[in-house]
C-alpha cells in the first residue's frame, strides 16, 4: 500500500510567522527517508499554506508528487506546466478549515471530464476525491478518471454505530471502484488509531495522510528540539 504524506501543515506553521522555516521541501525529504512513497501537497486558491514556489521545488525533486487542487483554470494551467505524477481534484471553499466534502462528479461531469483528459495528455494521472457514494464512483468512471480517492473524513469524525456504517460504505465503494477498473485511494482524517480498518480493505492501494503525521511529529521531536536549545544555551 502506497503512502503519500501530505506536507501542507508544515507550510501552515511557516505561513503563521512568515519565516523561511520550517521548509516543506526539507520535510518532504525526511518523509521519504521515513518510508513515504510519495508527497502530497494542496495548492489552494488562497495560498494559505503551500505556495507556488513550494510546488515548483517539489516538482523538481523527481519524487512521486500528488498535487491536490481545485479544478480551476488557474490550477489546471499550473499542474500542466509542472506535470506531477498525480493530481487529486478536490472541491474547495475559501471559508473551510480543511476539505470538507467530496467532489460532486455527478454534477460537474463535463468540466471534470475535460480536466481529466487534459491532465492525461500531459502524463498526469488524475484522481477524484469523492465521498463513498456509488453514484460518484460511477460518474468518475464515466468521465475516464483512472483513480478515485475515497474521503475518509466522515469516518474519522464519527464514532460507534455511525462510524461502523460509514466503514461499510467505504468498503462497498472501494469494491465498486475496483470492479470498474479504477485504482482506489483513500484519505483525510486518518490517524494511527483509526487507520487499521481502512488498511484492511484489500482494494485500497494508497493512502494520503497529513495532519496526524505532522501532529505526531511534534511529539516525536519536541524533546530533542528542547534538548538542542538547552545545549546551545550552555555553550
Ligand atoms: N486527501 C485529500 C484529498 C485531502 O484534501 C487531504 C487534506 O488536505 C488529505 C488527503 C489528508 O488529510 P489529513 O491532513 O486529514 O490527513
Amino acid at each position: 500500500m502506497h503512502l503519500g504524506v501530505n506536507i501542507d501543515h508544515v507550510a501552515t506553521l511557516r505561513q503563521a510567522r512568515g519565516t523561511p522555516y520550517p521548509d516543506p521541501i526539507a520535510a518532504a525529504r525526511l518523509c521519504l527517508e521515513g518510508g513515504a512513497d510519495g508527497i502530497t501537497a494542496h495548492l489552494r486558491e488562497d495560498r494559505r499554506h503551500i505556495q507556488d514556489a513550494d510546488m515548483e521545488r517539489l516538482a523538481d525533486m523527481g519524487l512521486h508528487l500528488n498535487m491536490e487542487m481545485a479544478a480551476t483554470n488557474e490550477m489546471v494551467a499550473i499542474c500542466r506546466r509542472l506535470r506531477p505524477a498525480a493530481c487529486c481534484l478536490v472541491p474547495e471553499r475559501r471559508e473551510e478549515l480543511t476539505t470538507e466534502g467530496g467532489l460532486d462528479v455527478v454534477t460537474h461531469q463535463a468540466r471534470l471530464a475535460s480536466v481529466v483528459a487534459a491532465l492525461g495528455t500531459d502524463g498526469v494521472r488524475a484522481s477524484m476525491f469523492i465521498d463513498p457514494v456509488p453514484a460518484q464512483i460511477e460518474a468518475s468512471h464515466a468521465i475516464g478518471a483512472p483513480v478515485v480517492e475515497l474521503h475518509t473524513g466522515h469516518y474519522a469524525n464519527l464514532d460507534g454505530e455511525a462510524r461502523a456504517e460509514e466503514l461499510v460504505a467505504i468498503r462497498k465503494a472501494a469494491r465498486l471502484a475496483h470492479d470498474l477498473g479504477m485504482v482506489v485511494h483513500a484519505g483525510h482524517g486518518l490517524t494511527l488509531g483509526n487507520l487499521p480498518p481502512i488498511v484492511a480493505i484489500p482494494e485500497i492501494e494508497g493512502l494520503n495522510i497529513g495532519h496526524a503525521i505532522v501532529a505526531d511529529a511534534l511529539f516525536c521531536g519536541l524533546k530533542q528540539a528542547v534538548a538542542d536549545f538547552v545545549q546551545a544555551m550552555r555553550r
